[in-house]
């Protein structure tokens, strides 16, 4: 097991990081997720529409490995104002500009945790009347969903650790690190 210990982060300095998706898995499993959205899609042009920020480099991975023709926009959204503990309400920071009205979408998340996010851009995407709405998430905290949420291409199902790393970050940090990586269990962030 891969580890690293976090550096110049104030209270989170010295916490141990253990790996738990090398970059050679979670190229695998995109793939496969590519690959079964270009059968399922096949015939369409679906428009991505990634969740900033954490969303970008999934989105960009699973976009090159399409076998289809797709366009791609973004949304912002602000849940968590800072550190692992969500406000509990989702605010739109940026709207798409895009639009969607008829057309196939395919909402691309970073994490699903509580479901509060993806509920409240699922319910977005949707006053617009788009044909289809799905949602692609690399990671779904299942056990920690608050609310009825069903995804339909998920990376992986992971437990309820603090994860960071290809795209997701603690206070803005760690995004840019390749692979995922998970603070330890229980840890009082
Ligand atoms: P939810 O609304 O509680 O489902 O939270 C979704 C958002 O919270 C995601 O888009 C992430 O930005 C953030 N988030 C949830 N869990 C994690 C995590 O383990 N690491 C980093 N960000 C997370
Ligand atoms: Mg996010």
């Amino acid at each position: 097991m891969k580890t690293r210990v976090v550096e110049n982060m104030g209270k989170y300095t010295g916490q141990i990081l253990e790996e738990i998706y090398s970059q050679d898995v979670i190229e695998k499993r995109v793939d496969e997720l590519a690959k079964q959205i270009s059968t399922e899609y096949a015939g369409k042009v679906p428009i991505l529409i990634g969740v900033l920020n954490g969303s970008v480099f999934f989105l960009a991975d699973l976009a090159k490995r399409l076998e289809i023709d797709c366009e791609i926009d973004f949304i912002k959204v602000s849940s968590y104002h800072s550190g692992t503990q969500s406000s509990g309400t989702v605010r739109l920071l940026k709207d798409i500009s895009c639009i969607i009205t008829d057309r196939d979408v395919i909402i691309v998340e970073d994490i699903i945790d509580s479901g509060l996010t993806a509920r409240f851009l699922k319910h977005r995407i949707l006053e617009n009347q788009p044909s289809s709405v799905a949602f692609t998430t690399l990671l779904f905290k299942r056990e920690c969903l608050k609310l009825d949420f069903e995804a339909e291409y998920v990376g992986f199902e992971v437990a309820d650790r603090f994860l960071v790393g290809y795209g997701l970050d603690l206070d803005q940090k760690f995004r840019n690190l390749p692979s995922i990586w998970a603070f330890p269990v229980n840890m009082n962030l």
